[in-house]
C-alpha cells in the first residue's frame, strides 16, 4: 500500500476514531472480520472467469457443484451474501401470505430487515427456545388448521450453528425428529448454514446426512473460511432453477465473479481445517475467563467458535470501553451479553492475551 493509501485508511478507520492501537487490538467482535490471506487473493488473482450471468464462469461453476456435493444435493447458487441466500431460499418454498416458523432469536428474524416480508411476502412466527431447537409440541401448537383465514405455513427455518445462542450447533437427533415432523406434513425446511461449517465440525453425521435434514441449505463464506464475500445455497435442481430467476431479480447476478468464487474454493480447501483450532481457541478463552471473579459464563454452551459471558455489576458501554483500554474489542449480542467470536487470524497466544486484558478490565 502507497504511504497516501495508508493516510487514507488511518483517517478513515474506526481505530484512529477510538484512539487505540489497531495493530495491537485483538478483536473479537464476528468471524466476517476474517481478511483475506496472501494465498487466498493469488488464489483470486488466478481463477479462470467468465459471464457468469451467461453461466460461463468455470470458477463459480466448480464451487456452486463443490458445494452442491458436499450436502449431497443437486445444485448450488453462488449469492453474494447470507442474508440474499436466506431470502431467495425462503421465496422460492413459499407463497405470499404465507407463515414461516423461525427460532424467535433467528438471524432471519432479527437481522435482515424483515425482508421476507417484503420479498417473500411471508410473516414470521418465532418460537422462543433456549438452543435453536424447538420442542416438538410447541411447533405442533403453531401449526395451523387449514381454515381460509389463518396463513398456511409454508416453510420451517432453522439455524445451524445459531448465532444468538452462542454458535450452538443442532443435534443430529433432534433434526431427525424435525425432519420427520416436517415431511409428515409436506412443509420443506431450510436451513441458515452461515456456520455450517462450524457445526459440522461437532456432528456425528457426515455433510451428506446433515444435507439430507434440509430441503435448502445457504452457506457462508465470508465468516470462519475467510473469504470477502458469498455464500452458496444448494438444493434440487427445479429449487435452483427458481432461485436463479430470485436472484436475478434481487440484482445478485454478477458477472465474472470467479475471483470471489476462488476465494471460497480456496477457503473450503484450506481454511475449513483450521476451523477445529477456532473451537479450541473459544474453549480456551472461555475457560479462562470462567476464572474471572465477577464474570458470569456457562462452559456447557461454548461448543464452537462463539464465546457468550456477562460481566456482573458493569454496564456495557463501561465494560467495552474499559476491555478497549486493554486491548479487547468486543460487541453486546443483546444487553447484558457480550460476545466473542474466534476465526483462523486470532492465534491461542491472542486468546490468553484477551483473557488478561478482561481480567484486567472486570477487575480494576
Ligand atoms: C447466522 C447468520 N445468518 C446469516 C447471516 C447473513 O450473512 P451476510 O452478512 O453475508 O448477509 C449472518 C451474518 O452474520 C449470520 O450470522
Amino acid at each position: 500500500m502507497t504511504t497516501e493509501g495508508c493516510f487514507v485508511s488511518r483517517q478513515f478507520s474506526t481505530a484512529n476514531f477510538f484512539n487505540y492501537d489497531s495493530d495491537r487490538m485483538i478483536d473479537l467482535r464476528s468471524d466476517t472480520l476474517t481478511t483475506p490471506t496472501e494465498e487466498m487473493r493469488q488464489a483470486m488473482a488466478n481463477a479462470v472467469v467468465g459471464d457468469d450471468v451467461y453461466g460461463e464462469d468455470a470458477t463459480i461453476n466448480l464451487l456452486q457443484q463443490t458445494v452442491a456435493d458436499i450436502f449431497g444435493k443437486e445444485r448450488g447458487l453462488f449469492v453474494p451474501s447470507g442474508t440474499m441466500g436466506n431470502q431467495i431460499c425462503i421465496a422460492i418454498q413459499t407463497q405470499s401470505a404465507d407463515e414461516i416458523i423461525a427460532d424467535a432469536d433467528a438471524h432471519v428474524f432479527h437481522y435482515e430487515n424483515a425482508a421476507a416480508a417484503v420479498i417473500a411476502r411471508v410473516q414470521i412466527s418465532g418460537i422462543q427456545t433456549t438452543n435453536g431447537e424447538f420442542a416438538m409440541e410447541e411447533l405442533e401448537r403453531n401449526m395451523r388448521p387449514p381454515a381460509y383465514y389463518y396463513p398456511r405455513v409454508g416453510l420451517i427455518t432453522v439455524e445451524n450453528t445459531h448465532l444468538r445462542h452462542g454458535g450452538l450447533p443442532l443435534s443430529s437427533d433432534y433434526l431427525r425428529s424435525l425432519r420427520k415432523f416436517a415431511d409428515a406434513r409436506n412443509i420443506p425446511i431450510h436451513c441458515d448454514g452461515a456456520r455450517m461449517w462450524n457445526a459440522l465440525e461437532e456432528s456425528d453425521v457426515t455433510s451428506v446426512e446433515m444435507g439430507a435434514f434440509f430441503d435448502t441449505i445457504s452457506v457462508c463464506l465470508s465468516k470462519g473460511l475467510g473469504a470477502p464475500v458469498g455464500s452458496v445455497i444448494v438444493g434440487t435442481s427445479q429449487n435452483m432453477d427458481k432461485a436463479l430467476r430470485v436472484r436475478k431479480m434481487l440484482g445478485g447476478g454478477m458477472r465474472q465473479a470467479g475471483i470471489l468464487a476462488a476465494a471460497g474454493l480456496y477457503g473450503l480447501q484450506h481454511i475449513r481445517p483450521l476451523l477445529t483450532t477456532d473451537h479450541a481457541n473459544a474453549r480456551q478463552f472461555a475457560v479462562g475467563l470462567s476464572g474471572i471473579n465477577g464474570v458470569a459464563i456457562d462452559l456447557d454452551r461454548v461448543k464452537t467458535n462463539i464465546v457468550m459471558f456477562s460481566v456482573r455489576g458493569l454496564p456495557d458501554d463501561v465494560l467495552l470501553a474499559k476491555m478497549l483500554e486493554n486491548g479487547v474489542r468486543l460487541a453486546p449480542i443483546k444487553p447484558g451479553v457480550m460476545r466473542a467470536v474466534f476465526y483462523h487470524q486470532i492465534s491461542s497466544e491472542q486468546c490468553a492475551a484477551a483473557v488478561e486484558g478482561i481480567r484486567k478490565s472486570v477487575e480494576s
